[in-house]
Parts: structure tokens; sequence; C-alpha cells
């Protein structure tokens, strides 16, 4: 049977690079996101390279309404996915006291309460299926406080938290759950979140490609959180073990605007 994958956010970036993963494994694609053009030309390229089957949803995910429009587009192809990787995020940068609150709104719908409704949408269909997985693309940032991008930094650590619970809750019935935490990596992301005015998006960034595949292999061997990169490893684990407050003073270093 044809396993069919659900990617959110596949337009570009890290998410682009996890559907091309996903398809030269030989899964078919569900490819969303709100840029129709960059989806179709990724799809003709799947199909192309690996003669991969896929279906574009151009959709925001963000208005009210859109993860269930997105399963009725599923439900009108008979598709039942067994894997969705929960991808799509933003973020926005600058002081909280400063900021939009409707940007900051539009950061948890999709950040926050996107992911959790099309997980809970989509794992009917997986348990009828007997087996799932799910990826949801955590950050490092899940794992302390991101003064500058609090916001966002809440975000993944509520993504984080989430996806490590139901992992507990789900592998017994045939169903994983994965958070993959990548450091900054290069991608139209720091653009979109900060103009690129923080200082750690001036620093080392990772391959989105090499973040992707990191992510795909942890999701399908079952592992519960994989840190993208030795570099963060060494970096969440040093947070692990330092005192949270000076975690956070250095965070907020790093995010300091140049
Ligand atoms: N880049 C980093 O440094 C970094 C580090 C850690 C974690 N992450 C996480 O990695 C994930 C992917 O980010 P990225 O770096 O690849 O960023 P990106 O290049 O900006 O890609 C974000 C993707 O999300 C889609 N998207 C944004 N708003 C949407 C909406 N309202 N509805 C549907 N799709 C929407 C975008 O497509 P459209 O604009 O076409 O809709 C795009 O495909 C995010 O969850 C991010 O938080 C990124």
């Amino acid at each position: 049977m044809q396993s069919w994958a659900v990617v959110t956010g596949a337009s570009g970036g890290i998410g682009r690079e996890i559907a091309r993963e996903l398809a030269a494994r030989g899964h078919a694609l569900i490819l969303t996101a709100r840029s129709g053009e960059a989806l179709a030309q990724l799809a003709d390229e799947l199909r192309r390279e690996h003669d991969t089957p896929s279906l574009c949803c151009v959709l925001d995910l963000g208005l009210p309404g859109g993860a269930e429009a997105l399963m009725q587009r599923l439900a009108a192809a008979g598709i039942t996915p067994d894997i969705l990787v929960n991808n799509a995020g933003i973020g926005v940068y600058g002081p909280f006291a400063e900021a939009d609150p409707e940007r900051l709104q539009a950061v948890i719908d999709l950040n926050v309460s996107v992911l959790t409704r099309l997980t809970s949408l989509m794992l009917p269909g997986m348990l009828r299926l007997g087996h799932g997985r799910i990826l949801n693309v955590s950050s490092t940032a899940a794992f302390q406080p991101g003064p500058g991008m609090a916001v966002y930094f809440a975000t993944k650590a509520y993504v984080q938290s989430l996806s490590e619970a139901l992992d507990a809750e789900l592998r017994r019935r045939g169903i994983t759950v994965t958070a993959l935490c990548p450091g900054a990596t290069a991608t139209g992301f720091q653009t979109r979140a900060a103009g690129e005015r923080a200082a750690l998006f001036h620093g080392h960034m990772d391959d989105a490609r090499m973040v992707a595949r990191c992510g795909v292999k942890a999701m399908l061997r079952g592992r519960r959180v994989v840190v993208a990169g030795a570099r963060n490893r060494w970096l969440v684990l040093g947070g692990r073990l330092a005192p949270r407050r000076l975690v956070t003073a250095v965070t907020a270093w790093l995010l300091r605007e140049t």
C-alpha cells in the first residue's frame, strides 16, 4: 500500500528538503503551503526525479479552518496519510512590549494551534491504519527562554513538550512522534522573522538538507527527540547543565540586535 506523507510548509526551507528526503525513500507526498508556484515546481521535480506522486494543497493554514480545509482535500482524494510532518512555522523578532499583538498571535496560531489541530485530525486515520509517524519541527529554542524572540521560543517549548508526551501515549498503538530540533539553519526564516537583525543569524548556519535528513531518519526509526548537528547537541547539553538564569542571559546576548 502506498505510504502518503503530509508536509506542511513544503514550499521552501526545511520543509522542501524533508519532502525531497521522503520522495527519495518512496513516499508519496501531500505538499502544502501558501505559495502555489513553489509547490507545483517541487511536485514536478519529485515526479521527474523519483516518479513520486504528489498532491499540492495551496492553503493558508493560519486562517481559521485551515487545518480542516486540508483534511477535506485529503478526504476528496481518498488519501489517509500515515506520515505527518508539522513543519510550517514562523517567528517574530523584537521586544515583546513593542510587538504587534496580531503578529504574535499569528505565531501562536501556526506554530501551536495548527500543529495541534492537524495532529488530532490526522490521528484517527493513522490509528485505523494501525501505524503512523509524526515529525514535529521543534527547535533548539525549545530548551530555554528567548528574550528578543520570547513568543517564538515559548511556542517551540510547547511543541517539544507535546511531542514527547504524545510519543509516550501513542507508541504502544503503533504511532511514533519525533521532535526535530534544528539550530539556526539557512532558510528564509531569518529574513521573515527578524529581517536578519538578530546577531544569532549572522553566525554559523546549518544546511537545511542536513537538518531534513536527520529529521526524516530519526522519524523513520521512531526516535522521540533528535537535535540536528553535533554542535547543537553540545549546546543543548550545555544549556541543560548550566543555571537557567545564565542560559537565558546568554540567549538574550545571542539574540541581541546588530
Ligand atoms: N531556520 C531556522 O533557523 C530554524 C531553526 C529551528 C527551527 N526552525 C523551524 O523549522 C520550520 C521550518 O522553517 P524554515 O526555517 O524552513 O522557514 P521558511 O523557509 O520560512 O519556511 C517556512 C514554511 O512555512 C510555510 N508557511 C508559513 N506560514 C504559513 C501559513 N500561514 N500557512 C501555510 N504555510 C505557511 C512557508 O510557506 P508559504 O510562505 O509559501 O506559505 C514555508 O514553506 C519552522 O517550524 C521553524 O520554526 C527553523
